[in-house]
């Protein structure tokens, strides 16, 4: 078994009504994890928090901010650690990306995850505890890669997917990149599959 999302099975992309319409606000159980745990809001959809931030630095050497065919050396943290919760009133993280790969871990719930490729390619998988339907419960984005997720229905969690993100080298927001709505989208995968995609650009 392998943590690849490359052998993940392929899910086909059908989300529920509170994913295109979310709820007012999150069930009671759910709220309350919010209040105990300071989960914020973070600006892909979703609240999370980081719980770790590695205190040992390590040399990143990245494109270079305006030009792209230079690179440079900065300075991050080794690791960094966190929370990152999906509601149904937060139900869907929008694309973005970073230039490091990412490893996720499933604590609680279900989720589905849809990933572009810089060539176009389109891969989508569910994320869950049930292997034998083809969940997975680990899974590691490689760098370079756009991201969404969004919930799946799960009774196991009030309907809530929470999940631990680690990046090495850490989070920093210079490394961090939205995409620029469903425009960006269509450069990449087309029109046709960008409208299916519109609703996590
Ligand atoms: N701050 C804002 N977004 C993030 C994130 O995704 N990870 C970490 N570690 N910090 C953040």
């Amino acid at each position: 078994m392998s943590a690849n999302v490359q052998e993940a099975a392929d899910a086909a992309i059908e989300p529920v009504s509170f994913v295109r319409v979310p709820a007012p606000e999150p069930p009671t159980s759910l709220q309350q994890l919010i209040h105990d745990w300071q989960l914020i809001k973070h600006r892909e959809g979703g609240y999370f928090k980081e719980t770790d931030r590695s205190p040992s630095t390590m040399e990143l050497e990245k494109p270079q901010k305006g030009d792209s065919s230079k690179t440079e050396t900065v300075i991050r943290n080794q690791s960094t650690l966190i929370y990152y919760l999906l509601t149904p009133d937060s139900p869907i993280g929008k694309f973005h990306k970073n230039i490091n790969r990412i490893t996720h871990i499933l604590q609680r719930g279900k989720g589905q995850y849809v990933l572009v490729y810089p060539d176009g390619q389109v891969k989508s998988f569910r994320v869950g505890f049930d292997y034998k339907i083809g969940e997975v419960s680990q899974w590691v984005v490689p760098g370079g890669v756009f991201k969404a997720s969004f919930l799946v229905p799960n009774e196991e969690f009030h309907n809530g997917l929470l999940i631990s993100e680690v990046v090495v080298p850490g989070f920093d927001f210079e490394d961090h990149t939205f995409m620029k709505g469903e425009d960006e989208l269509k450069t990449i995968v087309g029109p046709e599959k960008a409208a299916e995609l519109a609703f996590l650009a």
